[in-house]
């Protein structure tokens, strides 16, 4: 084979260079340091242009489709095509869309660990702390709410039902291993240089990348993405990062957090104080203004509500200013003392965990953006870009959370990466498509949305010009269970001056997750009040309350629903 391989490259007039490990001195180190940076353990190892191709079957397999000849036709004046920065959701995205475009791309990444010294693998947030442990965390949850539920279903058993947390982590923990290693083999199969080194700019098109053991590396590279993410921000009071944890930690965490007070109250602090709650635990929720801020006020307040009828205990207009430790241990105790934002009252509160969800700053302050002239919002520290993700430097771009005045979700991030590729090296024109962007919030009843809050389109709009049309409705799930018939909740926003478009949608359910994604395309080709009334609904599911929404908000008109 690897003679073949040699007389491939022959018949293609490329000079090799072999190094037969077996032949130098210190061949073993170089063999260690090769499969460190390759993930493979056998040889050949080829390298075309500085990229790892893989064994002989690889090469071949890039030889037939095209890849072998692009590589070997790189500009010589850089190292790469493309450097991405950040091996998160739009990192990856932009990295492999490149590399199948025939690129020559590196992937730079690296975890800081958190103060309490959590770190993990490739991927980024979804991966290691954010989406996928959480939404198994909630799902978790669920089960217990089930298994509560399945009494009235019939099931009978007697022995106590109690949750193991190390059982649960420990099986989210090796999802995410697997899901980590799944995205190293994709790089590789894509031929991705993948560095787990921490990136900084040091001059133009040029960055410099630190390793865990502290060795430096410099790389350069006609074009840049900047995909570095968001980590939680500290309270910088008394206390914070000594005592206090955040979803950096939380959602890896080896014992059961016990009784936790979480101060914020977004998407975060709410969907992790929602499964704890949901697992059994003692849950406060700190809040130093509103419910879910930038999200429709009602549904924001429904949703605060259903997290009190599970336990949930809310303290409003309040900030903590000092934790103390009163005892050590996992997970210990902790006093936290807390003023209100309103006056001079002050609280203490003993909990076992704090988990701060205060917002998140975006990974630009070490960069070295300010050696190459990228600008960054001086507020939020976010990087600008224009419609194209294009920052002030022409060949740097970024995607993801460390744009500003972007949605900071999953899908977008993997989207505008994928996109901004395709458009630098694919000859496409598509821009990602920051309207309408449908988004769950994984509180133990689901709330789903799309498009505006009655307040926003009360804005763009005028009030006068919207009919929004709203239910409670009862599953049918929970009507043998006997839970509340006037929790869930449906709502469209629609602008009459449209024909009734759907300009916001809404609902709180059981799976509004698998509900809003389906009626977000419908927006995307816009959906109008007719076209709902239109569809014939699938029955009995949760869903179908969108197809006979009859009751505007305008009216007045009862829409509770006869409960046990
Ligand atoms: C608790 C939580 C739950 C969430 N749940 C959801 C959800 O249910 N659905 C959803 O759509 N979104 C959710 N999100 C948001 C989602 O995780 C982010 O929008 C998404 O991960 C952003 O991707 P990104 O590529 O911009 O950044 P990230 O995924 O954060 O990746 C950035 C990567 O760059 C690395 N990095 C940073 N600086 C450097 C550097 N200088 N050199 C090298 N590497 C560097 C980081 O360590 C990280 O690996 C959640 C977020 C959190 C925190
Ligand atoms: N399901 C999902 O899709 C999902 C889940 C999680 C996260 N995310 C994404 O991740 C992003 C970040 O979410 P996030 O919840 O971390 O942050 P966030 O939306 O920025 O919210 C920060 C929260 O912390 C509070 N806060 C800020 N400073 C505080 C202080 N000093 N003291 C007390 N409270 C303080 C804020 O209160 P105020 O309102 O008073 O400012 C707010 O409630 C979101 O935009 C979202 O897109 C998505």
């Amino acid at each position: 084979m690897w003679t073949q391989v040699k007389e491939l490259f022959s018949s293609l007039g490329v000079d090799c260079n072999i190094l037969e490990l077996d032949q130098v001195d210190e061949g073993a180190s170089v063999q260690e340091v090769l499969s460190e940076i390759t993930n493979q353990r056998t040889v050949p190892s080829i390298f075309v242009n500085k990229v790892h191709v893989g064994g002989c079957d690889h090469t071949f397999q890039a030889h037939q489709s095209g890849l072998l000849q692009q590589l070997l036709q790189q500009d010589p004046a850089y190292d790469y095509d493309l450097i991405v920065i950040g091996g998160g959701s739009g990192g990856l995205s932009c990295a492999q869309e490149a590399a199948v475009l025939g690129k020559k791309v590196m992937l730079l990444d690296f975890v800081v660990p958190s103060p309490r010294g959590a770190s993990w693998g490739l991927g980024g947030t979804c991966v290691n702390v954010g989406c996928i442990p959480k939404k198994l965390m909630h799902q978790a949850a669920l089960l217990g709410q089930a298994l509560t539920d399945s009494r009235k279903f019939g099931w009978e058993y007697s022995q106590q039902v109690k949750h193991s947390w190390a059982t649960m982590t420990e099986a989210i923990q090796s999802h995410i291993g697997s899901l980590s290693w799944g995205h190293r083999l994709a790089l590789r199969e894509k031929a991705v240089t993948y560095v787990n080194s921490y990136g900084e700019f040091v001059e133009h098109h040029k960055v410099k990348a630190t390793n865990e053991k502290g060795q430096e590396a410099f790389y350069t590279a006609a074009k840049f993405v900047i995909a570095t993410g968001e980590r939680p921000r500290y309270l910088g009071i008394q206390g914070d990062k000594e005592y206090c944890i955040t979803s950096d930690d939380l959602l890896s965490l080896p014992c059961c957090p016990g009784a936790t007070l979480v101060v914020g109250a977004s998407c975060v602090a709410l969907e992790c104080a929602g499964f704890l709650a949901g697992l059994g635990l003692e849950v406060t929720v700190m809040v130093r203004s509103v419910l879910l801020r930038g999200f429709d006020r009602d549904m924001a307040e429904r949703v605060g509500a259903s997290m009190q009828q599970l336990g949930v205990r809310f303290l409003r207009k309040f900030v903590p200013v000092q934790v103390q430790q009163l005892e050590k241990g996992l997970p210990g105790r902790l006093k936290v003392v807390a003023k209100s934002t309103e006056g001079t009252e002050t609280v203490e509160g003993i909990y076992n965990t704090v988990l701060l969800a205060v917002g998140r700053d975006s990974c630009t302050k070490k960069l070295g953006l300010e050696k190459i002239g990228v600008n960054i919002s001086e507020k939020t520290g976010k990087i600008l870009v224009n419609d194209e993700e294009q920052t002030s430097v022409p060949y740097v771009y970024a995607v993801g959370d460390v744009l500003e005045g972007k949605p900071r979700l999953t899908p977008v991030a993997v989207q505008a990466g994928k996109l901004l590729a395709r458009r630098l090296f694919g000859g496409r024109s598509e821009k990602c498509d920051y309207v309408n962007v449908p988004t769950v919030v994984f509180t133990p009843l689901e709330y789903g949305c799309c498009g505006y809050s009655e307040e926003k389109a009360s804005e763009v709009y005028q009030a006068e010009n919207l009919n929004v049309y709203h239910t409670l409705f009862w599953p049918l799930e929970w009507t043998v269970a006997c839970r509340d018939s006037n929790t869930c909740y449906a709502k469209i926003i629609c602008n009459k001056l449209e024909n009734d478009r759907v300009v916001g949608f809404h609902v709180l359910a059981p799976n509004a997750g698998e509900i809003t994604q389906g009626f977000a395309t419908a927006m995307k080709c816009g959906l109008t009040k007719q076209l709902l009334g239109d569809t014939i609904g699938i029955h009995p599911t949760c869903g179908e309350v969108f197809t006979t929404l009859e009751i505007t908000k305008a009216s007045g008109l009862d829409i509770t629903q006869k409960g046990c």
